[in-house]
């Protein structure tokens, strides 16, 4: 029920404006977002990547309804991708669709701005030997975002790659779909509020097809982001390494920025590739609401803190 509540709270717009404007809002959001700049972003890159992890660079921000504000969303990831290129930092970035235009009405915007703005993105790092993740959203976005990463991919090879979400039926499908075109995928939970029809309304049938997939895409020969925090699956996937032979190195754990850091730094001491999702900016609070969702005791914990400061 609380996991509901903090979905639909993630799209009320005068909670968000409210929110995004108070200094108390910005302090908070500090749990789960790197900062608002892009140098404080950098900044955390730096730090992971002194502690041996990687990173993916998120310039927060999601359902766009102006194409200044898309453009100026992809002004940032060319400077991020140029800024990690000067600084030979070890990371790449992540983007959403929907923050580069594709719910926009028009002629010449909607999911044609969309693929522009991300096929020059992708584009830029394929000359600065980098990759672009288009992350997966609500449903709605699956079919043209997987739809989309192919075509990039055919243009640019192994510079772009997407999310594939354990709780949606059709994943299956879509992890071969993948496989069969080399193209790297970032395998998650899924983090939307989806209808019984396409998704597994139980937790421990979404864990299970987790299960299932990380072990085709990880043993598949297309490297592949293992995302999650949960520490059975992880042990899973560690016996599986194990057992099976498979080079450690053969995919990554990824993990987002300010959750289990003590596990993040664990793994990459084991020899583990480990990548943290670092997001940034001023449009933090549809993120940050889908991370109190997962977890509601966060919100304990941080009120807890925040009556300590
Ligand atoms: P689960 O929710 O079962 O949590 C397992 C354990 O992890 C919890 O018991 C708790 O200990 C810890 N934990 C999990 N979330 C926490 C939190 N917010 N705060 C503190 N502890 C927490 N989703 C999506 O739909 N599209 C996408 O593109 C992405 N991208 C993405 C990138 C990366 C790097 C990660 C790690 C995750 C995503 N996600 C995502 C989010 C994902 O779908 C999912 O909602 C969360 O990762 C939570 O699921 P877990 O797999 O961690 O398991």
């Amino acid at each position: 029920m609380l996991r509901s509540f903090f979905i639909a709270l993630s799209t009320n717009k005068a909670f968000r404006a409210f929110s995004e404007r108070s200094t108390m809002g910005r302090r908070v959001s500090r749990r789960f977002v790197a900062g608002m700049s892009v140098e404080e972003a950098i900044a955390a890159a730096e730090h992971l990547n002194a502690e041996g992890i990687e990173a993916t660079l998120d310039s927060l921000g999601e359902s766009v309804m102006q194409v200044s504000q898309a453009e100026e969303s992809a002004a940032i990831y060319h400077q991020l991708l140029d800024e990690i290129a000067a600084r030979k930092l070890r990371a790449n970035v992540s983007v959403k669709l929907t923050q580069v235009g594709m719910d926009i009405g028009g002629h010449g915007a909607g999911p044609e701005l969309a693929e522009r703005i991300v096929g020059e993105m992708v584009e830029h790092a394929a000359m600065t030997a980098n990759f672009v993740r288009i992350d997966m959203e609500g449903s709605d976005y699956t079919e043209a975002t997987i739809a989309m990463t192919e075509r990039l991919n055919a243009r640019w090879p192994g510079a772009v790659g997407t999310v594939l979400q354990a709780y949606l039926f059709r994943t299956a499908d879509d992890v071969e779909r993948l496989i069969a075109q080399g193209i790297r995928m970032r395998l998650c939970k899924g983090a939307y509020k989806e209808p019984a029809e396409i998704a597994f309304p139980l937790k421990a049938d979404v864990d299970a097809n987790y299960v299932k997939l990380m072990k085709r895409v990880a043993s598949s020969g297309v490297f592949c982001g293992i995302a999650t925090h949960d520490e059975a699956i992880i042990e899973t996937m560690r016996q599986f390494v194990a057992q099976t032979g498979l080079d450690k190195r053969a995919f990554e754990f990824q993990m987002l920025y300010g959750v289990r850091r003590d596990l993040q730094r664990k793994l990459a001491a084991e020899g583990f590739g480990v990548r943290v999702y670092v997001p940034f900016g001023t449009e933090w609070y549809p993120y940050f609401m889908r991370r109190l969702a997962e977890r509601p005791a966060n919100v304990l914990f941080l009120a807890k803190n925040f009556f300590r400061n």
